[in-house]
């Protein structure tokens, strides 16, 4: 389990995106995905439910920033957020109902989606995000 941990440390560098707002949620929500593949039965739930509500403050900040800058892609980027969070939300209720082993694909599986939704949406937005502040600092 170290290394797992280990692994989504080492993960972090490659997935900071240059933007400190963007990358220090991002630094929380891999070290909460850590803990949860980290998580026996008994710690599962409560690990999930603080993963769940750093996921929709996280979703939500990213969906203001867009909105607030007119961002291009927001609708695409928005619609992955809520089906993740959905994904999210059911795993929940088959983990309540004692499927621990979809618990456990969750855990394994959610830092492989992040990594490609950073590379891809994130970045786009990060970048976009930069070049934003960039022009506001020029033309104050
Ligand atoms: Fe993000
Ligand atoms: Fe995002």
């Amino acid at each position: 389990m170290a290394g797992i941990l280990e692994n989504n440390f080492a993960q972090q560098e490659h997935l900071m995106l240059d933007f400190e707002p963007m990358d220090a949620i991002h630094r929380e929500f891999l070290t909460l995905c850590a803990a949860l593949a980290q998580a026996d039965q008994n710690a599962y739930l409560e690990r999930l439910d603080a993963l769940i509500a750093h996921t929709v403050l996280h979703f939500e900040q990213e969906n203001q920033w867009m909105q607030v800058h007119d961002f291009p892609s927001a609708g695409c980027h928005r619609r992955e957020h809520n089906a993740v969070l959905d994904v999210i939300r059911d795993v929940r209720t088959c983990t309540l109902q004692g499927d621990f082993e979809v618990g456990m694909r969750l855990a394994q599986e959610l830092p492989n989606w992040f990594s490609h939704h950073v590379d891809t949406m994130d970045a786009a937005l990060a970048k976009f995000l930069r070049e934003t502040d960039a022009a506001a600092a020029t033309a104050a």
